[in-house]
């Protein structure tokens, strides 16, 4: 079943159609990469979908309710969290204070769980956020989101900036987040890495989804690697 449906969705950005008609569904509880070239449009699908961009036309449905326009903290007050690009944690609080914080936005008290996913964290929770290498603020800015339970995560190239050793860590802690019951929309442009982990795979270009594929039809074609780096023309399949 269908926990996320996306349909028809166009969307501007300053004088121009970034999104043009995007339709897409995500199923309950699976990891759907959204894979594409720069400027594509991945940042604006998954701020469009966290409410903030109001699309032109088209809708956004999530667990049967049409959240179309809703503002931001009506989004997450259903339970969608998005991870930003660059990860944009509070540098001067510590680890501890940015996980306390991510689970109060939620109305939760409990946080110190995330170090069962996260064990990497515990001897930094007195460390401040801008002391952090890069692997260890995407940690905590997963962490953050993961303390708010949501029921949708949705993470935008967590793996940008990383040395090769920590994408797969974080790739790896992304499907034990998956395994937590929680679904996933990943933008990502270490696309071999995402294919390992996603149950399906999108491309997203000039606008609209040109293709998607299973998790073993995506792995087994190499071509479909090539459309999604270079946003190449698509032929028929
Ligand atoms: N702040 C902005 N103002 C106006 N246009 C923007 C802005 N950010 C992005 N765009 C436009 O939206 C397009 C899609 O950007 P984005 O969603 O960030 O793509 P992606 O995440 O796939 O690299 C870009 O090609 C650019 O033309
Ligand atoms: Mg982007």
């Amino acid at each position: 079943m269908s926990i996320l449906e996306i349909s028809e969705l166009v969307v501007a950005r300053g004088a121009g159609i970034v999104l043009q008609g995007l339709t897409v569904e995500v199923a309950n509880n699976e990891i759907a990469a959204i894979l594409g070239p720069n400027g594509a449009g991945k940042t604006t699908l998954l701020e469009t979908i966290v409410g903030l961009h109001r699309p032109q036309s088209g809708h956004v449905v999530f667990d049967g309710d049409d959240i179309t326009g809703a503002k931001p903290h009506q989004i997450a007050a259903r339970g969608i969290r998005l991870v930003p690009e660059g990860r944009r944690l509070f540098s001067g609080l510590t680890v501890g204070e940015n996980l306390r914080i991510g689970a109060e936005g939620a109305g939760l008290k409990e946080w110190r769980w995330v170090l069962e996913i996260f064990p990497q964290l515990q001897k930094l929770l007195g460390s401040r956020g801008g002391t952090l290498s890069g692997g260890e603020q995407q940690m905590v800015a997963i962490g953050r989101a993961l303390v708010a339970k949501p029921r949708l995560m949705i993470l935008d190239e967590p793996s940008w900036g990383l040395a090769p050793l920590l994408v797969d860590d974080v790739l790896t802690a992304v499907e034990n987040i998956r395994q937590l019951g929680t679904t996933i929309v990943l933008v990502e442009q270490n696309v071999e890495a995402a294919l390992k982990i996603a149950g399906q795979a999108h491309i997203l270009a000039d606008g609209k989804i040109q293709r998607s594929l299973g998790h073993d039809e995506a792995i087994a074609r190499p071509e479909f690697l090539r459309e999604a780096y270079l946003g190449a023309p698509i032929a028929p399949a």
